[in-house]
């Protein structure tokens, strides 16, 4: 194997592509560790980051929602396991190349969204989501977090163990959906 990536030959980046491939296998396994790793994070709130991604990926199953719009749900905030002030970009890459365009941008944007009901207290534009409204992924955007986001920071709300979302993250994340 090389050392120096100018010295690469066919047979070397054969070996590494296949190595990546069985890499990739292990992004679900990894979303689930950022997933677990957000109890650790309350931030002030009434529960902790992984109950209220539990409760809003509970709430989307609840309400009929598409795999892909609960797979977001769960995941909306998991870029929070990494830094809170930029989690949607954080997370909107991260799950970027296994989700639709519109779901992409629903998660990079969903704290503007959820701004309505607290921008005004630190003393921002609550209606920021104002400038997104011919988007095609307004409507989903103001679903995830009107309906499923905002409601879910109840401790003792009943909310589906995250175990039982794995087959579906297995699922979703198995495969980019396009090349990078
Ligand atoms: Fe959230």
């Amino acid at each position: 194997m090389f050392t120096r990536m100018q010295d690469g030959t066919a047979e070397d980046w054969a070996v590494i592509g296949s190595a990546h491939a069985e890499h990739f296998k292990k992004t679900p396994a990894h979303l689930m560790d950022m997933l677990r790793s957000l109890e650790a994070v309350t931030v002030g709130f009434a529960c902790d980051q992984l109950q209220h991604s539990l409760m809003t990926g509970t709430l989307a199953r609840r309400d009929n929602a598409s795999d892909e719009e609960v797979a977001i749900a769960l995941l909306h905030d998991v870029g929070k396991a990494v830094n809170i002030p930029n989690h949607g970009a954080i997370g909107a890459e991260l799950m970027r190349p296994y989700i639709s365009e519109d779901a992409y941008h629903v998660i990079y944007n969903h704290q503007h969204f959820q701004g309505k009901y607290y921008y005004a207290y630190m003393g921002g534009n609550p209606n920021m989501r104002a400038d997104s409204v011919n988007e095609s992924w307004f409507s989903l955007a103001e679903k995830l977090v009107d309906r499923w986001d905002a409601p879910a920071f109840d401790p003792d709300y009943e909310v589906d163990s995250l175990e039982s979302f794995e087959p579906l993250i297995q699922q979703i994340f198995a495969k980019p959906l396009r090349a990078l």
